[in-house]
């Protein structure tokens, strides 16, 4: 493998191309246009807010309320991919349409994006997860929203197992995430996986108190005219290489007993194995396949995600207590996962099914998929949200907009199909009767 040599004089400006369509909304325009009024069903709560309705009036408002703008740590999204499909859940019930297409769908998440930055704190981030479809038009986007120096990861997520398709190409397993953040201070917890047998064999020397290590040269590539390019013992860093200390620290090193000297006068450093704090993970992931046996819980949602590939990013990009957003939240994989974790949350769906599906899921956690049953109503409604309120406590908000069409919508039933929005009108009307008074906050 060759390691390159950074070149100073490489650098451009930042973001200095952009993508071009029609249409395309200017940043001021997006932040000032229209927010959504909302009122709260179930009371906020420390642990979560929940959003019905869609997520770009409703992030607006979020921009004018202190106790979220810039104080995001985590954004992780998993919007539509541009599929031109319908998806259903494991019940069989309508859950969303993923249909907007080329610069619709690039108009509709950049906007998103726009907005999602304000919200960031200082030290925030924001993962994005699309497939092959969308992947390389959205590095460029955020790339122009958040700064391509921002850019810290594209994870490869290892998706399914090996399909046997017969297509003359090779088979599709991976999807990715996409990694930036707000600035260069950003929280970053740094995640270890143990070492391997593979790196363990590479621990093969024992130093004189017996303490297995392995020995690292101390140059690395390109030249310094700084204290690293000096002499350290009489030696110069080989050709084209610069000491990885400086000479003073070398030295340290080597008086604490951490440098080897090979017979022919070779410094390398020693690397102990009980200091080791596991392998770092790289940008590869291949254990959070999609559910893929009966013993894997899930929701019956479809297209939802992992939860441990949703611990590791939490984990990674904020710390406990932290604010952690998802306004595609679907099935609430980030949410639940997130407040197991400690974190706090927001979390928006326009879809009845998502919604109800995240009530149910806080309120009574997954199902294997070899136990799943389907039930006409979802548990959360069918015992009215309060008991959801009684496991895990979290405050639902709904689009006043939203609720209102439902409600005339409900007077001139024959004009549409309202059996979602049906279903979500006479479960809040049955829990507003239930004592809770409907408060307009916007
Ligand atoms: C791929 S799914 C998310 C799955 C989720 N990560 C999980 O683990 O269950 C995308 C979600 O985005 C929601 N969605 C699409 N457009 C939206 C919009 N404009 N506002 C809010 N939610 C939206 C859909 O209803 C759907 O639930």
């Amino acid at each position: 493998m060759a390691t390159g040599i950074p070149n100073a004089s490489a650098k451009t400006a930042n973001s200095d191309f952009q993508i071009t369509y029609a249409n395309k909304a200017t940043v001021s325009e997006i932040l000032a246009g229209d927010r959504s009024r909302t009122f709260d069903y179930l009371p906020k709560t420390s642990e979560g807010r929940l959003y019905y309705g869609d997520n770009l009036p409703l992030l607006r408002t979020l921009l004018d309320d202190r106790e979220v703008c810039g104080k995001v740590d985590l954004v992780y999204i998993d919007p539509p991919f541009a599929t031109g499909c319908d998806f259903e859940s494991r019940n069989q019930t309508h859950a969303y349409s993923d249909n907007l297409m080329g610069a619709s769908y690039i108009e509709f998440i950049r906007k998103r994006l726009v907005v999602l930055r304000e919200l960031l704190s200082e030290r925030g981030s924001i993962y994005l997860h699309l497939d092959w479809r969308m992947i390389c038009t959205a590095k460029l986007l955020l790339d122009e929203i958040l700064g391509e120096r921002n850019f810290r990861s594209l994870i490869t997520r290892k998706k399914s197992n090996p399909k046997n398709y017969t297509r003359n190409s090779f088979g599709n397993i991976a999807d990715y995430i996409l990694f930036y953040s707000k600035g260069d201070d950003y929280i970053w917890n740094r995640q270890n996986l143990p070492l391997t047998e593979e790196h363990l064999k590479e621990y093969r020397y024992l130093d004189n108190k017996g303490r297995q290590h392995m020995r690292v040269p101390i140059h690395a590539p390109g030249v310094r005219n700084g204290e690293t390019g000096k002499e350290w013992r009489g030696m110069l860093p080989p050709p084209g290489k610069h000491w990885q200390y400086k000479p003073s620290r070398l030295d340290e090193l080597d008086a604490g007993g951490h440098i080897h000297w090979s017979a022919n006068g070779n410094p390398r450093k020693k690397v102990y194995l009980d200091e080791h704090e596991g392998v770092s993970v790289q940008d590869i992931w291949v254990e959070f396949k999609d559910a893929h046996n009966q013993n894997v819980k899930i929701t019956g949602y479809p297209t939802e995600k992992n939860p441990e590939l949703l611990e590791r990013i939490i984990r990674a990009s904020s710390d406990e207590g932290s604010l952690v957003l998802d306004c595609f939240a679907g099935s609430g994989t980030t949410l639940d996962t997130a407040g197991k974790l400690g974190r706090q949350w927001i979390g928006m769906d326009c879809g009845f099914e998502a919604i109800s599906t995240i009530c149910r899921r806080i309120a009574h956690g997954s199902e294997k998929m070899g136990n799943f049953k389907s039930s006409e109503l979802p548990n959360a409604i069918q015992e009215n949200l309060p008991f959801a309120e009684k496991r895990r406590s979290f405050g639902l908000s709904v689009d006043l907009a939203l609720y209102q069409s439902t409600r005339e919508s409900l007077e001139r039933p024959e004009e549409a199909d309202v059996s979602e929005f049906a279903r979500l009108f006479r479960l809040l009307e049955v829990n507003n009767q239930s004592k809770r008074s409907l408060k307009t906050c916007g």
